[in-house]
């Protein structure tokens, strides 16, 4: 079966979780210009997700919501009817409702306007002392 991550990450911390986990292939999502305050950024690579069965979804927090890059990408995808999706996202305020639980929400229901639907979200707190401990246990559920 073939499965992917397909990710957005601006500084860093999101694709270093990404490139922790086994048996997934890695896609990052790129725009022309990593500048967050552009509304209708331009992406210059935009990972297919066809051929993929099960699809892991990541982004950054952005101004309590989706990176707009990675808005704009799941926007631009046709039909995810009969695709696992997972989703996670990497923020840094010490409150879920400060960013991470409103743009999983957000994520989600792109997806499910896509027919999608998603099994799993994950809340990563970098600044949180069980920052490592959240991320083994996510990547944990994903090694056989
Ligand atoms: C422009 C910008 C806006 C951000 N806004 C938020 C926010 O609203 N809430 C939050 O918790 N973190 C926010 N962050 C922090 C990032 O979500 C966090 O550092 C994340 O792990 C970055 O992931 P990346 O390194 O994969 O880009 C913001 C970061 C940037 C650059």
């Amino acid at each position: 079966m073939e499965k992917a991550i397909i990710y957005y990450s601006k500084t860093g911390n999101t694709e270093s979780i990404v490139k922790r986990m086994r048996g997934f292939k890695a896609l990052r999502v790129v725009p022309e210009d990593d500048n967050p305050n552009i509304q209708d950024p331009v992406i210059v690579d935009s990972p297919e997700v066809k051929v993929y069965q099960e699809i892991i979804f990541a982004s950054p927090v952005h101004g309590f919501q989706l990176a707009i890059v990675m808005r704009k990408y799941l926007e631009s995808l046709d039909d995810l009817n009969g695709k696992t999706i997972d989703i996670f996202v990497t923020h840094h305020f010490p409150f879920a409702w400060m960013g991470g639980n409103p743009t999983l929400k957000q994520m989600k229901k792109i997806i499910e306007s896509k027919n999608g639907q998603v099994r799993q979200m994950t809340s990563i707190n970098w600044t949180s002392k069980k920052r490592e401990k959240s991320i083994i246990d996510m990547i944990a559920k994903y090694q056989e």
